[in-house]
């Protein structure tokens, strides 16, 4: 049987660089030898896609924090039992933009719901699965949300005020202090080739206790 892949997630606000980003992470993992499953969160899968339309749109009903956390965790049992998990039996690593850190940092102090609540659900979706490694770009939100709202219309999550952004940065900080072994804390309001150095080191690293 082939040795397990590797899982690695990227994390951050709006506009942080996370898409920027993982190109440059799936090219270093090709460099390695490595086949790599690119996908994202919410999504991956054309149902979890659905769900993620679902969770990004504009509308006029409000939504639910719940509603919005189990829509999250329906999309991610799909994601998991169809894409993730299957590639990373067969050797190959997956690369995914966003993944339950998100869930913690938006729903949980973003939204205010109990952390509790979303530890359950990770436990009850995942098992024992969790990202081998984390790369979480930081950026005040502030400078995040204008290289965001540069780019595209804006949706549900980016039309939220700065201090829910604001909540959001602090909750990957709290993720980030209670198991720093497996994050990555990178300075994203650099310039992107500064960002790439940090990213690239933050790797190299990571390879040296996996392979040891
Ligand atoms: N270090 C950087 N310096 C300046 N601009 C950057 C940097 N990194 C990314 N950008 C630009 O900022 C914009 C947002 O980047 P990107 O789409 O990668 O962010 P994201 O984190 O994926 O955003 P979202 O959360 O909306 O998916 C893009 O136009 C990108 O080119
Ligand atoms: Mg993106």
């Amino acid at each position: 049987m082939a040795e397990r892949g590797r899982f690695i997630t990227m994390e951050g606000t709006e506009g942080v660089g996370k898409s920027t980003n993982l190109a440059f992470v799936k090219a270093w993992i090709e460099a390695e030898g490595h086949k790599v499953l690119v996908s994202r969160e919410p999504g991956g899968t054309p149902l979890a896609e659905e769900i993620r339309s679902l969770l990004l749109a504009q509308r006029d009903e409000p939504v639910d924090a719940a509603a919005e956390l189990l829509l999250v965790f329906a999309a991610r049992a799909q994601h998991l039992e169809q894409v993730i998990k299957p590639a990373l039996a067969r050797g190959e690593w997956v690369l995914c933009d966003r993944f339950t850190d998100a869930t913690y940092a938006y729903q949980g102090n973003g939204r205010g719901l109990d952390t509790d609540l979303i530890t359950s659900l990770e436990q009850q979706v995942q098992g024992d699965l969790r990202p081998d490694l984390t790369i979480v770009l930081d950026i005040e939100p502030e400078l995040g949300l204008a290289r965001a709202s540069a780019r595209a219309e804006l949706d549900r999550f980016e039309r939220e005020n700065l201090d829910f952004f604001q909540r959001v940065r602090q909750g990957y900080r709290e993720r980030i202090a209670a198991a720093p072994e497996r994050y990555g804390l990178i300075d994203a309001g650099q310039p992107l080739a500064n960002v790439q150095v940090d990213v690239a080191a933050l790797l190299q690293a990571a390879k040296k206790r996996w392979d040891s």
